[in-house]
């Protein structure tokens, strides 16, 4: 696969550091501002990208598929999309928009890589608002003062991996607990703990297509 689009690419440096196959394109969409603060960080730096690097500069909220095929973008070619620590910080309607736009563009044989969160426990929501509440706190203390639960966006919505599955997507799952043991990492605990039941979700698109 040549073509992967790595959706709120944040800091992530895959198109720096892998060594990707001749012809390939990586797309990387995320806000402005922090698409401008890695670009221009990264070249002081003198890092190059290993690939043809193409940053799209726009809010997933909005008409990024427009964006995205202005750069150069081609439904028509399969693609590998990666969508990590993205769908909580989206409302709910504009995940499930998210997750259909993947899917309307992704020829058949595309695959996808993100995370899928249970939907809260009662009170599990006001705890999880409690725990980014101490982390605000910590970080206060350094200086950063950023309010993290203001960042999210709480309550139910569609599930992300039986969302896809719907879509025609076959996936595979893994939770965060099962992820840690199996790579002999310490088991989270404290605040931490409710991470356990995130799930890691990978998968291709059903050479048939979608069936929506
Ligand atoms: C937790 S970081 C994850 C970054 C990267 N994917 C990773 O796993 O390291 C969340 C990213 O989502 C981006 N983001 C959040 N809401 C967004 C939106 N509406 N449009 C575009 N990017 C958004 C943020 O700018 C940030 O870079």
């Amino acid at each position: 696969m040549t073509q992967a689009v790595i959706l709120a690419s944040g800091l992530d440096s895959r198109a720096y550091r892998l060594p990707w196959p001749a012809g390939a394109v990586v797309y990387e969409l995320d806000k402005p501002d922090v698409i401008a603060f890695k670009t221009h960080t990264l070249a002081k730096l003198g890092a190059a990208p290993t690939v043809d690097h193409r940053v799209v500069a726009v809010d997933l909220r909005d008409d990024w598929p427009t964006v995205l095929r202005a750069a150069g973008f081609d439904a028509a070619r399969p693609t590998a999309w990666c969508a990590e620590g993205l769908l909580g910080y989206l409302p709910p309607e504009a995940q499930d928009r998210l997750l259909d736009t993947v899917t309307e563009l992704s020829a058949p044989g595309s695959r996808v890589a993100t995370e899928s969160r249970p939907n809260p426990r009662p009170g599990e929501d006001g705890k999880a608002k409690e725990g980014l509440q101490r982390i605000s706190e910590r970080w206060r203390a350094h200086g950063f003062d950023l309010d993290h639960a203001r960042l999210r966006y709480f309550g139910e919505r569609n599930e992300a991996a039986p969302y896809l599955r719907d879509r025609g997507w076959v996936l595979n799952e893994l939770s965060t607990r099962d992820l840690l043991a199996a790579n002999g990492l310490p088991p989270l605990e404290g605040d931490e703990l409710r991470m356990g039941d995130l799930l890691y979700v990978s998968g291709v698109l059903d050479q048939a297509g979608s069936p929506s």
